[in-house]
Formats: C-alpha cells, sequence, structure tokens
C-alpha cells in the first residue's frame, strides 16, 4: 500500500514556499553591510533602534512607548508578569489562544472567559459580568482574524469595550498578529488608534505571520509608564534582544521588501482559505464554520455529541492532524477543532478534509 503523505491542518505556520527567503538573505546582507558594529552589539533593552523608528512612524506613537522582543510571546510574557499577579482577574475570549490560557494559569490568574461571537467576543455578556463585579486587571483580545477562531472584532465592539475599559479601568491587551492578512472587507482602527496615545491600551503584533516565525520578532507598543516597567524587565532578563535579526527586519521593512511579503502570504492564504471551505462544504457537511476574511485559521463546530478526541484519532491514523477544540477553552469544546490552513497547499488541504471528514462518517456510523 502507498505510504499517506501526513498532512498538518496543526500547525499556525507558513510553508516555507511563502517565505521569502531570498529578499530576507539579500536584506541580512545588506544589513551586515550597512551597520555591523550596531547590530553584533548587546545593544539596548528596547530593541534595535531603526526598527523602532520604522515602528514609531507605522503607528505614529514615539518610539519611547515601543518594545521590540524576540518574538511577541516574549512581549506578552513580559506584559503578563507586569500586570498580572496571582488572583488577578483576566479576561479572555473564548476560545482563545492556547498558550495565553496557559501562561496565565501558570501566573495563578483568576481568568474569567467571555463567549466569542461571529463579530468578535459578546461585549454585552462582559458588561454583564462587570455590573455582576467582576473587576480584572486586563482584558486580552485578539481582534483580527482571531486565533483559534478566524473571526474579527466589529468596529462597534472595538468602540464599546475601549468604553469598558475606561469606565471600570482595566486594560486593552490588544494582541494582533494577523492584522496585516486581510484578504476581503473593510480593514478597522486598531483599538490603539481609537483610544489614543492616553487610551488604556496595550498592543502586541508580530512579524512572525509576515515574515517567517523563525526570525523571532515582535513587540508591544503602549503607554510610556507601561513600557518603561517592561523595558526594565527586558534588561533584567536578557539585557537586549536579538539584534542581528532586528537589524534584519528593519532593512527588510524599510526597503519595502515586507510589502511583496505580505503580498505573497495573503494570495497563498485566501487560496487555502476557500480550498478549506468548499472542501468542508463538499465533504463535511455537518460543520458549521464562519469563513475568515483573513489570517491562518478556520474553527469547525460539530454536532453536539460529536467525540473530538475519537475524531482527532480517527484523522491521525488517517495521517491527518489538527487541534482539539478543547485545548483553547476552560471548558466545553468537545465537538470542535481548529483548522490551520497555513502551512498546506489547496489540493493537501482538499485531501486532508477529505480524510477527516472519513474519520468522521466512521464515527457517526459507530454511534447510529
Ligand atoms: C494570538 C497570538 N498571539 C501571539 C502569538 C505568538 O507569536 P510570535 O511568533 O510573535 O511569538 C501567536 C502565534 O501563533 C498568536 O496566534
Amino acid at each position: 500500500m502507498a505510504e499517506l503523505t501526513n498532512i498538518s491542518l496543526a500547525r499556525g505556520a507558513p510553508s516555507l514556499d511563502i517565505v521569502a527567503v531570498d529578499a530576507l538573505r539579500a536584506a541580512a546582507d545588506r544589513a551586515f553591510e550597512r551597520d555591523p558594529g550596531g547590530m553584533t552589539a548587546y545593544g539596548t533593552s528596547p530593541g534595535y533602534t531603526r526598527l523602532l523608528e520604522w515602528l514609531s512612524k507605522k503607528h505614529g506613537v514615539a518610539p519611547d512607548r515601543i518594545i521590540a522582543t524576540n518574538g511577541s510571546m516574549q512581549a506578552d510574557a513580559f506584559l503578563f508578569s507586569q500586570l498580572v499577579a496571582p488572583g488577578d482577574v483576566v479576561v479572555v475570549e473564548a476560545p482563545t489562544y492556547d498558550r495565553t490560557l496557559l501562561a496565565l494559569r501558570k501566573l495563578g490568574a483568576e481568568i474569567v472567559a467571555i463567549p466569542l461571537e461571529a463579530d468578535g467576543i459578546d461585549v454585552d455578556a462582559l458588561a454583564g459580568e462587570l455590573q455582576a463585579g467582576a473587576r480584572p486587571r486586563l482584558a486580552h483580545i485578539i481582534p483580527n482574524f482571531q486565533n483559534p477562531a478566524g473571526c474579527t472584532l466589529s468596529l462597534d465592539k472595538r468602540r464599546r469595550l475601549l468604553e469598558l475599559s475606561g469606565e471600570y479601568d482595566f486594560t486593552i491587551f490588544e494582541d494582533d498578529p494577523y492584522v496585516e492578512l486581510r484578504f476581503e472587507g473593510e480593514q478597522h482602527p486598531t483599538m490603539l488608534e481609537l483610544g489614543g496615545a492616553d487610551g488604556n491600551v496595550i498592543y502586541a503584533s508580530s512579524f512572525s505571520k509576515t515574515i517567517c516565525p523563525g526570525i523571532r520578532v515582535g513587540y508591544l507598543v503602549g503607554p510610556k509608564d507601561a513600557i518603561a516597567g517592561i523595558r526594565k524587565e527586558a534588561t533584567e532578563t536578557y539585557i537586549s534582544p536579538n539584534m542581528v535579526a532586528q537589524a534584519i527586519v528593519a532593512e527588510f521593512c524599510d526597503s519595502g521588501a515586507i510589502e511583496h511579503s505580505i503580498a505573497t502570504v495573503k494570495e497563498a492564504l485566501r487560496e487555502r482559505r476557500d480550498a478549506t471551505c468548499q472542501a468542508l462544504s463538499r465533504h463535511l457537511p455537518d460543520a458549521h464554520f464562519v469563513v475568515p476574511e483573513g489570517g491562518y485559521f478556520l474553527w469547525v463546530d460539530l454536532p453536539e455529541g460529536t467525540d473530538g478526541n475519537a475524531l482527532f484519532e480517527g484523522a491521525r491514523e488517517r495521517g491527518v492532524t489538527f487541534v482539539k477544540g478543547t485545548d483553547f477553552l476552560l471548558e466545553g469544546g468537545e465537538s470542535s477543532l481548529r483548522l490551520a490552513y497555513s502551512a498546506v497547499p489547496p489540493d493537501q488541504i482538499e485531501e486532508g478534509i477529505a480524510r477527516v471528514a472519513d474519520a468522521y462518517r466512521e464515527l457517526a456510523g459507530a454511534a447510529a
């Protein structure tokens, strides 16, 4: 029997064919040529100056409101460590990024999970929790093409969240690594922009999804005092982030290569998103999903009672992996799954979903 190709619908990472390897290599050459001393030195904890200047222009904020870190995960870790003490209440979306849940659990936060709707977090449910006495320190929100659900926060809800954060005095942690990857529809302003310099917003983004994750460059933008505290913690943790990587990213951005890279990634991901939706409609008509307008992921709800663990095993036996819905929730999600279409070409997506559907039919048959 011919061996099955393994198909990963689990990894939220780009496939190599959409990483701009040659342009990155050229940017690295130019960066070493231009500033060999600066990029091989320790540098300073806020990050490589040329990158901070580019980010400062991009976001229209002073450089002292920015810190560039080793991936945005590092930024998240600093932020949580500064703001969250054991017992502090933190609002998250349900479902949300699994690593956020892990980090908050490790810190001993009291997690309040608010359901996600097709247009983002259910702000009425959040308002209800606040009226009932919840006093969060922080609300973690992934506004665009959410991981894992693929949905996007509407403009009205962005405004409402800002109002609630002002009224109840909590910080919005706007975690936005997918913002550049919109395939269609209208781009909404970030809550960072809507809230202005004095807003209660700390914004995070990353080059992992627009250049490549291995470069490990992400950043935070926030109020000057909050960023100063995080910069201090960064110095104490690692002296400075990876200057070589940040100098290459700065050159890649300044030269405009990033625009080409984003265009390539978007075009490929749009095709992969379409292939995923078509394959689901064709092979798995029981699947309910919100069509993502961008990003890497799609969330699938199967009929209640579907055993997600058994489906996972059945798919694995057929050479396909995905992430179980339960990984992204404190409770529930047993009959849901996250499909990442970022790492797989369209023909393999079709094949992968056909195999998942085969496993599903076997389960449904066994249950009947
Ligand atoms: C919502 C969210 N935040 C943060 C990250 C971490 O990104 P980075 O590679 O910049 O550390 C990811 C990566 O998948 C993510 O989905």
